[in-house]
């Protein structure tokens, strides 16, 4: 899979794909991300990439011509699936928008700022809108993040063990069961007798109920598919 992040700021995504899943995902070569900065390809002598927004007050735009002409020029080199905007009136960031994504071939994310993009990028170059929560970041990077270590961990062969990624929280709405290592006593903190028995259909069960009892607590809104 390959991704395409376009930013004014590509120095911010110098750490988060450099460690650990993303990296091993990179360097199996199942992986691909490319940091575009927008800035070089704006047209103005300065180098500039933002405009004062007409009609309204304070605040600037990201302006239309460096970004269409980096997607046009991305466009012309291959299909891409989706086009995707993160802003915070996007929809919302889910598992199966992940689960998704994670079947394609490539996207784009482009990290918005200021006040936003011109909205004639959105009708004519976006094809999808993501928030990653109700709350405002300063840029649209981290949230492009997020999405891409989210999705890159779920192609196939990017997890060492198959199954670990279908048992993460949300996989099948529930919250993951509480998870315990060695000692199973530490300082008289006993891990559950019934984890040590070796009865699988048992720990399944006790797991369930674990995870069922986690998600009528903390995330009830999650258990309707269930009642
Ligand atoms: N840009 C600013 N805030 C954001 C959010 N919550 N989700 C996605 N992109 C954003």
């Amino acid at each position: 899979m390959r991704i395409d992040i376009l930013t004014i700021f590509p120095e911010i995504f110098a750490g988060p794909f450099d460690h650990s899943i993303i990296k091993r995902a990179k360097n199996k070569g199942l992986a691909e991300i490319l940091i575009h900065n927008i800035r070089d390809y704006s047209r103005d002598k300065h180098r500039r990439v933002d405009d004062y927004a007409y009609g309204h007050g304070a605040g600037m735009v990201m302006a239309i011509q460096p970004i269409a002409d980096l997607i046009d020029k991305l466009r012309g080199e291959r299909d891409y699936d989706e086009v995707i905007f993160l802003t915070p009136d996007g929809q919302l960031f889910d598992q199966p928008t992940a689960n998704r994504l994670s079947t394609f071939q490539n996207i784009i994310l482009l990290c918005g700022h200021y006040k936003g993009i011109d909205e004639r990028l959105r009708e004519h170059y976006i094809t999808l809108e993501i928030s990653i929560g109700d709350y405002v970041l300063s840029g649209g990077e981290l949230a492009a993040a997020v999405v891409t270590d989210s999705i890159v961990r779920l192609i196939p062969g990017v997890l060492g063990d198959e199954t670990s990624a279908l048992s993460d929280s949300f996989q099948d709405d529930l919250l993951s069961p509480p998870v315990y290592t060695r000692p199973a006593d530490y300082n008289g903190w006993k891990v559950p007798e019934i984890l040590l028995s070796g009865n699988e259909k048992a720990i399944y069960q006790w797991s369930m109920e674990k995870a069922i009892e986690k998600t009528k607590t903390r995330r009830p809104d999650l258990l309707k598919g269930f009642e």
